[in-house]
């Protein structure tokens, strides 16, 4: 059987983790946390492919494109999960299962960060746990696609 393959994308901004706001997102740099991924896919048996993006549009390609090579996607689609109908059609139409992951828990923060147009379209959400958030995500994730294909 081939090795599932998981594409771990990065909205707006988390270029900057490290130095941005590190009382809200912590001092790991995105550098770390794809490598923490990338530690814990290989424990876990499967690959991983991190990409970051300012850019809507650009995400839109990679999801679109994902829908041929990758099993499933895990997505902190940043300040765009709640306004971007782009990136929830773009996840929607790819019909691969998704998990949506916040490092900050915005529920606790501005209102306009309590609702999220991506959680819709995603098997689930998990935030406010920093970078905790990520490696949840992508267990829970492994764990839907390892059901899937048994
Ligand atoms: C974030 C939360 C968003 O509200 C914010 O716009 C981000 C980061 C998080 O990981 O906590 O850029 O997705």
């Amino acid at each position: 059987m081939s090795k599932v393959k998981i594409l771990a994308l990065h909205g707006p901004n988390l270029n900057l983790l490290g130095q941005r706001e590190p009382d809200v997102y912590g001092s790991m740099t995105l550098e770390e946390i794809d490598r923490a991924l990338e530690d814990r896919g290989k424990k876990l048996g499967v690959s991983i492919d991190s990409y970051q993006s300012n850019h809507e549009g650009e995400l839109v390609d990679r999801i679109q494109a994902a829908a041929i090579d990758f099993d499933g996607i895990l997505i902190n689609p940043a300040a765009f999960s709640h306004y971007s109908y782009a990136l929830r059609d773009a996840l929607s139409a790819a019909g691969l299962p998704v998990i949506e992951v916040h490092l900050s828990n915005v529920f606790a923060r501005e209102t306009f960060r309590h609702h999220s147009v991506i959680t819709p379209v995603a098997e689930g959400m998990v935030c406010g746990l920093g970078p905790d958030s990520y490696l949840l995500g992508l267990e829970a994730l492994v764990n839907i696609l390892k059901k899937e294909r048994r």
